[in-house]
C-alpha cells in the first residue's frame, strides 16, 4: 500500500544493486532518486521554495510534502504493475514537483518543470527521461494540469492527497482560514491502492469538530476531481473514504 505519514522515512535506495561486488554501472540512465535527493542545488531550491509559500501564508510544501509525494508516487506504481524505473521516475518528479514556488505560485508546474530539466540534464539524465519528469511537473496542478502519463498521473494522485494537521504552520490560524482547518482537521490520511482490485481510495479520518466534511469538498472538489481523471488514466477507479464511508 501507498503509506501515507506525516513523516516519511527516506524512500530507500532505488538504484540497481552492484553485482559481485561491483560498484552499479556508471552512465547516462543511472540518475538515481537518491542522487537527485542529496543533491545540493536540490536542497536549496526545495528549501527555498517553501520559505516562499510560508512568506504568502501557503501550508507546508517543503521536504515533508516533497518526500511524501516522491513515496506515495512510487508506490502507486509500483503496485500497479508498472517497472522499477518508470516508478522511480515518478518518484524523482515528485520530489521536484514544487520547485517552481522558488519563482512563483502562479504557474510554479510549468515553471518547475523548466528548473527540473536545467537540473536533470546536470546530473546526466537522458532527454528522454527528463521530458517524462518534465511532463509530470508542469501537469500537476489540479486547474490546468493533466495526466498525461503514467508517471504525471502517479504525481497527481500522490500530491492531491496529502491533506494532514502536520502542513497547517500555525494552528493558531485555523479558526480564520479554511484551507488550514481542513488541514488541520485531517488527523489520518491514507491512500490505498489496491493491486488487484484496480481501486485507489483515499481515506480520511476527520475531526469534524475542527472542520465539517462540506468544508473539506468546498476547497478539494478541483483536487478529487483531478485524482479521480488520473486513477482513470491508470485504468483504476477513485474513491474517497470520510471517517469509514466510502464515496465513489
Ligand atoms: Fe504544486
Ligand atoms: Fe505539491
Amino acid at each position: 500500500m501507498a503509506q501515507r505519514s506525516p513523516t516519511p522515512r527516506p524512500l530507500a535506495s532505488l538504484a540497481a544493486p552492484a553485482v559481485d561486488g561491483a560498484a552499479p554501472a556508471a552512465g547516462p540512465t543511472n540518475v538515481s532518486f537518491d542522487s537527485v535527493r542529496e543533491n545540493p542545488r536540490v536542497r536549496v531550491y526545495i528549501r527555498k521554495a517553501d520559505e516562499a509559500l510560508a512568506e504568502i501564508g501557503y501550508t507546508e510544501h517543503g521536504e515533508r510534502h516533497v518526500s511524501l509525494v516522491a513515496h506515495i508516487a512510487f508506490n502507486t506504481l509500483k503496485r500497479l504493475g508498472y517497472p522499477e524505473r518508470e516508478a522511480e521516475l515518478a518518484a524523482i518528479a515528485g520530489y521536484l514537483h514544487d520547485v517552481g514556488n522558488v519563482v512563483n505560485r502562479e504557474q510554479h508546474a510549468q515553471t518547475g518543470a523548466v528548473i527540473a530539466m536545467q537540473m536533470l540534464s546536470d546530473m546526466g539524465m537522458p532527454d528522454l527521461e527528463i521530458v517524462r519528469i518534465m511532463g509530470a511537473i508542469g501537469n500537476h496542478h489540479e486547474n490546468d494540469g493533466d495526466p498525461v502519463s503514467p508517471v504525471a498521473a502517479a504525481v497527481i494522485l500522490a500530491d492531491k492527497s496529502d491533506v494532514h494537521r502536520t502542513r497547517v504552520r500555525n494552528p493558531d490560524m485555523i479558526k480564520f482560514d479554511i484551507h488550514d482547518r481542513v488541514n488541520y482537521a485531517v488527523e489520518k490520511s491514507f491512500l490505498n491502492v489496491e493491486e488487484d482490485g484496480k481501486r485507489i481510495t483515499l481515506e480520511l479520518t476527520v475531526d469534524t469538530a475542527i472542520s465539517q466534511v462540506m468544508e473539506y469538498f468546498e476547497i478539494f472538489m478541483t483536487r478529487m476531481v483531478a485524482s479521480r481523471k488520473a486513477a482513470k488514466f491508470l485504468d483504476v477507479s477513485f474513491g474517497l473514504s470520510v471517517n469509514g464511508n466510502r464515496l465513489t
